[in-house]
């Protein structure tokens, strides 16, 4: 049987209670979290949101008190009234914000008993991730996830106040919307109302943003819920949280400064660190000279180095063949990693193979300065001179090289940077290092469609030097746009969009987006950009990135509340699920035979 409240009210949190109190009659609500008996006395380790306060239980100063207490267990929800005392001398716990003081409780109350939850509720004990989701709602309990949440609840706050000190309005759009041109697979929602029609989940809110800009809002941002059908990854999930934000009569610096300046404040409060400003800027060509990827770590150096030139015309057929077929070859340097075993060398040649390359070349600098390599044997003298030294090598340390198509190349050698970086800690964890990437190209070939694709959005605009490039070798133009990359992640990108119609129309036109077919998916935007445009560019930040940065998450489900797997279902509530046979005939749908089965 349960108490109840009666007309107790709660008086302090349990983490709040200091030396200061002694003496104080306190009211405290919250879980067990454990309950030690000793003999006569019992302890209750009382928990809420901002820690644990030890409750002191006699059955002198109260015995019904002290009876209910023989009765609770691990996640009673209790509440108690007693006195701040100090701890007995030698009992005093200087791990714990409140390990100076107990309550001596004159009164306890069971609100709320509890079955034994499936998995303990502390933080060391490795539970497997599938409980935990499923019993999200007791993994929310735990301290770390809770740390987690309400430094989010902070970072939210933070950056509401600073935008809003620097002019931004709030302002809310769609979610029952149509398709928006961000490059992933929409959710689709079927209409009752409109029988065999869709509204798609905003990937973005891209598209009303620029039509607030065009409605003289000036200064936009939205702390949205964005939804893409993807590939899932660490980093990634099918419904996100952006920091979005637009601006008018702004350039690409105008826009970087100010959303600096927002981190800034985010890193400050969240975690009371100053970065340096202004951020370093990179453009993308040059990134990915130096990283093959565009979204490089910078905590630490092994740059890649681009050898083609030297070995072109050497005697290495892999190397000379792709150098002479415009591919690349590019190495790097582990420092110091001439130890790696047999083992762990085929284990660096699978995981570049997960990125396409063909094989990995190694090369062991030896003591006398020799090479160990299985490749050694084709080239001169000379040419083994040239490449140690182009690789700054020295004894000791081992050299990989990757011969394969520009993208390959780059890819490969790129993420196996990374992929070595973290397996020998080069990167410290408590150093945050920032890039702005500018620059990008504004279109790729996408071989498939056999069309150019925009690498951002097709409204963003080219640099204003590239222009002409766009009649005569429109795969060579650069886009006004930037990406945010933080100690290997991308937190943020955006850019300047086309604000003239002609520009618009000429992107389609490259794109090989039909008059018809821009008219019908984004008419509307089309069309606004007629009616007086303001120069506007913008930006979006994954928050749940950033705060995976900012709490050292491993999982970008460590910083959501109720996330999805990687295959996009929640454990708990068992979404996606099948619905009644009578809700799909209002909407005019019906399955295909597979899928019912299923
Ligand atoms: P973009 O597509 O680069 O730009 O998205 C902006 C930022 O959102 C985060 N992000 C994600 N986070 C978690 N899970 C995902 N599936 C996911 N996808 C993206 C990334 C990314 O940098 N409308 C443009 C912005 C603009 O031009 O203003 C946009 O959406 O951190
Ligand atoms: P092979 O002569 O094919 O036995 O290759 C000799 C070495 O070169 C092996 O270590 C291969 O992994 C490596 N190798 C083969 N193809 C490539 C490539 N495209 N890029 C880098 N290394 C390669």
């Amino acid at each position: 049987m349960s108490d109840i409240l009666g007309d107790w009210k709660r008086s302090h949190y349990c983490g709040d209670l200091r030396a200061e109190l002694i003496g104080q009659e306190v009211c405290l609500m919250g879980w067990v979290h454990r309950r030690r008996d000793h003999g006569g006395l019992i302890f209750i380790d009382l928990r809420d949101r901002t820690g644990i306060a030890q409750l002191a239980l006699d059955p002198d100063r109260d015995l019904e008190s002290h009876t209910k207490a023989e009765s609770v267990r691990n996640e009673f929800v209790v509440a108690a009234i007693g006195k701040v005392s100090p701890r007995p001398d030698g009992t005093v716990n200087p791990k714990m914000k409140t390990g100076e003081v107990e309550i001596e409780i004159s009164e306890l109350r069971i609100l709320s008993v509890a079955k034994t939850p499936p998995f303990m509720l502390d933080e060391f004990t490795d539970v497997a991730e599938n409980l935990r989701l499923k019993y999200r709602y007791l993994d929310l309990r735990r301290e770390g996830i809770q740390r987690n949440l309400m430094m989010r609840h902070k970072v939210a706050q933070t950056v509401r106040n600073y935008l809003t000190d620097n002019n931004f309005l709030e302002i809310e759009t769609p979610v029952l919307t149509k398709s928006t041109p961000e490059g992933a697979r929409d959710y689709l929602v079927p209409s009752r109302v409109n029988l065999g029609e869709f509204y798609a989940l905003p990937q973005s809110p891209q598209l009303f943003k620029q039509l607030l800009m065009v409605s003289g809002f000036d200064r936009y941002f939205q702390i949205v819920r964005c939804f893409r059908d993807e590939d899932l990854r660490a980093d990634r999930q099918p419904e996100f949280t952006q920091i979005d934000c637009e601006l008018s009569f702004v350039d690409r610096d105008d826009i970087m400064t100010i959303m600096e300046g927002m981190i800034a404040r985010i890193f400050k409060e969240a975690l009371d660190v100053s970065l340096d400003l202004p951020m370093p800027r990179m453009e993308f060509a040059e990134v990915m000279d130096r990283y093959g990827v565009d979204n490089p770590d910078l905590r630490f150096e092994m740059e890649l180095k681009n050898l083609t030139d030297l070995v072109k015309g050497s005697g290495f057929k892999v190397f000379a063949d792709v150098a002479s077929k415009g591919g690349l070859v590019k190495a790097l340097n582990a420092k110091g990693c001439a130890t790696f075993s047999r083992k762990e060398l085929d284990g660096l040649t699978d995981f570049v193979g997960i990125y396409g390359a063909k094989g990995l070349a190694w090369v062991k600098i030896q003591e006398d300065g020799n090479w160990q390599s299985p490749i050694a044997k084709f080239f001169t003298a000379e040419e083994l001179e040239a490449i140690t030294k182009a690789m700054d090598a020295v004894p000791g340390d081992l050299l990989l090289f990757v011969a394969d198509t520009v993208t390959v190349a780059n890819e490969a050698l790129g993420r196996l940077r990374g992929h070595i970086g973290q397996k020998l800690g080069l990167a410290d964890p408590k150093e945050y290092r920032f890039v702005w990437v500018t620059d990008f190209p504004l279109l790729e070939w996408d071989g498939e469609e056999r069309r150019h694709v925009a690498v951002h959005h097709p409204f963003t605009a080219p640099l204003d030097e590239d222009l002409p490039l766009l009649e005569t070798d429109p795969g060579k133009a650069r886009a006004k746009a930037y990406d945010l990359v933080l100690n290997g992640s991308e937190i943020g990108g955006g850019s300047i969009r086309i604000h003239d119609q002609a520009v618009q129309s000429k992107m389609f036109g490259l794109l090989g987006i039909e008059e018809e077919e821009a008219q019908q998916k984004f008419g509307f935007l089309l069309d606004a950009l007629e009616f007086g445009a303001p120069p506007h560019g913008g930006i979006a930040f994954g928050l749940d990135r950033v705060m995976m940065v900012l709490t050292g998450a491993e999982s970008i489900r460590d910083v959501i509340a109720f996330p999805k797997t990687q295959k996009a279902t929640c454990l708990m509530s068992e979404a996606p699920g099948a619905v009644a046979e009578k809700q799909l005939r209002e909407l005019g749908i019906r399955l295909a035979a597979r899928n019912k089965q299923a």
